[in-house]
């Protein structure tokens, strides 16, 4: 559903923020348990596809808690985590105090143009009121040549096992989440908003037409999770 927006969801971006900023606490152990081990991996994934330099300024929107930032500020970049909730601002800071993290709206980034080396957002996206808006101000504030990666939750490609995948999505994971998240509501939200959002190909689709050029994507977990790359020219 390419016009999908956080208001057919029924979450104004006011809420969104105050979604995360409950779940600021438990956020990382939560996602951990949930993507069943997986995250280590779509972390690197999405590092290596980014192709980062130690000289490199790298923006990392919807960082929340800073964990996905963390790996290039570990090779050396200027690695800028942005979110707009405090509660995870706060906690990231708690956590990993080096980075510089930034409060800033996604659509209205808090940044001049032509900024960073590379701008990478993973499982923010589909958070964003408003996708195209979100990517435009992603290419506003790469510099020419500047390279995207995004990392989030997609469709897998194999039909049996995309079905065994929705059942999680829609029983499993809010009934697990129930147990350890400190807001299950927010799981139910995360399982329909990842319903709701494009498969690989509409998500393609967008980015070219926010002026990204070279757009390519690839499945991580059998399509659970989709990285797509891009570079402003
Ligand atoms: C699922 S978390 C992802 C955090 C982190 N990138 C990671 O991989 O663990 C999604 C984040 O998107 C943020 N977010 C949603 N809409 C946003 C917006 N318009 N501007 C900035 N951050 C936003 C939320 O506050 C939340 O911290």
């Amino acid at each position: 559903m390419l016009a999908m927006t956080r208001a057919d969801l029924g979450k104004e971006p006011t809420e969104v923020a105050a979604m995360f900023d409950q779940v600021a606490d438990r956020y990382d152990i939560t996602n951990d348990v949930l993507a069943l081990g997986q995250t280590r991996a779509w972390r690197k994934a999405t590092f290596r596809a980014l192709e980062p330099q130690s000289d490199d300024r790298i923006l990392d929107l919807a960082a929340g808690t800073g964990s996905s930032t963390a790996p290039f500020a570990a090779i050396g970049a200027y690695a800028v985590p942005c979110d707009f909730s405090l509660g995870m601002l706060g906690e990231g800071r708690r956590r990993l105090p080096s980075l510089p993290f930034v409060a800033g709206d996604a659509l209205a980034l808090p940044f001049a143009d032509n900024s960073f080396d590379g701008v990478t957002i993973s499982f923010g996206l589909r958070n964003v009121a408003d996708t195209s808006a979100a990517l435009a101000e992603m290419y506003r504030v790469a510099r020419p040549g500047g390279r995207l990666v995004i990392c989030e939750f997609s469709t897998p490609s194999h039909e049996a096992f995309r079905t065994v995948y929705l059942e999680y999505l829609m029983k499993a994971l809010p009934a697990v989440a129930s147990k350890v998240a400190s807001n299950p509501e927010a799981y139910i939200y995360l399982a329909e908003s990842i319903r709701a959002w494009p498969d690989q190909e509409e998500l393609s689709h967008l980015i070219q037409r926010a002026h990204w050029s070279d757009v390519q994507w690839r499945n991580l977990t059998g399509g659970i999770v989709a990285l797509h790359r891009a570079v402003k020219v």
